[in-house]
């Protein structure tokens, strides 16, 4: 990988690059397209990373279907798909992490111990061996992005860290390889976290400036599906993550929401 990549920025040729974990949907084309439209080649890594899913998470469970992700990566034009196996990249005796201070310290960092330092771990290793000029996220991972921003620019990664916004489903739900477990009722279920942070958008449009009263309103729609347990609804600054008191200027709602066994994220920009 390190000396495709050698090769290629020695002809001048510029290279973008999407992290995944597999098992494509469109949101990943998405990102695919987007790299491409960035840059001239374009890479994609496939990687169940095991050091960002906690002892009781779903490491095991996670779906895997390489041949069809291959096939996928191709036709969203992908020149290239990376592959490692966990002992490339974690060898006997590896003992290195990264941790991050404030940001982890907020949404899925509290419920999810470790998970961002397995995610800024990989990430930085397969910047390293990919050496890519841009890298494209999905906005759904709000909170992973703005670590990777932070880790982008803290460690001097010369890499352009792109966002790119939420692919939904037709009902709202965000894309997401964890969509295909979830039972038919489940999947009706699942709506509930794009109504309620739509349900929010419009009462912060029609002026309500108070969190407390969006979030009872969004915990109330979440709590009338039976198999829905809230994880966590937060209201917070865009760049801190903090908690905020009262909504002056632009915010993010972001929820995490078990439907069943499978937890699911969402997240939407809040504008006065
Ligand atoms: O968002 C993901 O799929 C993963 O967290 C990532 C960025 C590929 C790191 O394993």
């Amino acid at each position: 990988m390190s000396q495709w990549s050698k090769d290629r920025r020695g002809r001048g040729l510029t290279i973008s690059f999407v992290p995944t974990m597999g098992f494509l949907h469109e949101g990943h084309l998405s990102l695919m397209r987007e790299a491409k439209r960035r840059c001239d080649l374009t890479v994609v890594s496939i990687f169940v990373n095991p050091t960002q899913f906690g002892p009781q998470e779903d490491f095991d469970a996670y779906p895997r279907d390489l041949n069809r992700d291959l096939k996928m990566a191709e036709s969203a034009g992908a020149d290239l798909v990376f592959t490692p196996e966990r002992n490339d990249l974690y060898p006997e005796g590896f003992d290195t992490f990264l941790v991050q201070e404030k940001l982890p310290g907020h949404l899925c960092g509290l419920s999810r111990p470790g998970h961002f330092r397995g995610v800024l771990t990989i990430v930085a290793k397969l910047f390293h061996i990919v050496n890519p000029h841009a890298a494209v996220f999905g906005e759904k991972d709000y909170q992973q992005l703005a670590v990777i921003r932070r880790m982008a620019k803290d460690l001097h990664f010369d890499i352009t860290i792109v966002g790119y916004p939420i692919v939904r489903e037709p009902d709202g739900l965000a894309m997401s390889s964890r969509n295909v477990r979830l039972s038919a009722g489940q999947r009706t279920a699942a709506a509930c976290l794009y109504q309620s942070l739509v349900n929010a958008r419009q009462m912060v449009a029609d002026g309500e400036t108070d969190p407390e009263k969006i979030l009872s309103a969004a915990a109330a729609l979440i709590n009338a599906q039976p198999e829905a347990e809230i994880d966590y609804i937060k209201i917070c600054d865009p760049g801190t993550l903090d908690d905020v008191s009262s909504i002056g200027c632009p915010v993010v709602m972001a929820v995490a929401v078990k439907i069943g066994r499978t937890r699911l994220i969402d997240n939407m920009i809040l504008s006065p």
